[in-house]
């Protein structure tokens, strides 16, 4: 569950804040989510992550709700079930910032191993978790939905 510590905070840059994500910000992640995704999370599922106690977190700069981030803590381990950053700001190390927040967080809550499944054609954030430490561990076969089939899921994992 999110706690005390996960407070808002500075991100390090001015006009840069990280902040829990609120059931208010939904439409807005939304936004963000479909102009990033071909399959996009539905409103529920985010409602349904907030419910859960999931870690959400969005990324604002002033006023502009520009990425997301979530995560699930289990004993030991933690997900990275979507990270997501607008694509008119893509490019600046948001995304990255984002997931050294995530990590931090679960490094914080003791999980010794994070995880997370990516489309194979999904290069940019292949790119992005493969710097950051991932490798891959595993494949699921046709897991994604794509155009008329389905796309294989490369499975990540990192020692935090
Ligand atoms: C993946 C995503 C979160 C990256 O966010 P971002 O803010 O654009 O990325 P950053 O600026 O933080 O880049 C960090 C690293 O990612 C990689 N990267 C980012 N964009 C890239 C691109 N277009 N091509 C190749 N590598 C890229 C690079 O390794 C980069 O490191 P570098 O700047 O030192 O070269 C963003 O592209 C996104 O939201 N995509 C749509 C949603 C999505 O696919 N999420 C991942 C689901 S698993």
């Amino acid at each position: 569950m999110v706690g005390a510590n996960d407070r808002d905070e500075p991100a390090s840059q001015p006009g840069l804040t990280f902040r829990l994500m609120r059931d208010t910000d939904v439409p807005e992640v939304l936004a963000v989510e479909e102009a990033s995704y071909l399959h996009p999370w539905s409103r529920d599922i985010f409602h349904d992550c907030l419910r859960a106690g999931y870690h959400c977190w969005v990324l604002q700069v002033g006023d502009h709700l520009v990425g997301h981030g979530v995560m699930s803590l289990a004993v030991g381990e933690c997900q990275i079930l979507n990270l997501c950053v607008h694509p008119d700001w893509q490019g600046q190390q948001f995304g990255r910032r984002l997931l050294r927040r995530l990590l931090a967080i679960a490094r914080q809550r003791n999980a010794d191993t994070a995880f997370l499944e990516v489309r194979r054609s999904n290069g940019a954030a292949i790119h992005l978790y493969q710097a950051e430490g991932f490798c891959e561990v595993g494949l699921r076969r046709g897991y994604y939905p794509k155009g008329q089939g389905r796309e294989d899921a490369i499975i990540m994992a990192k020692p935090l």
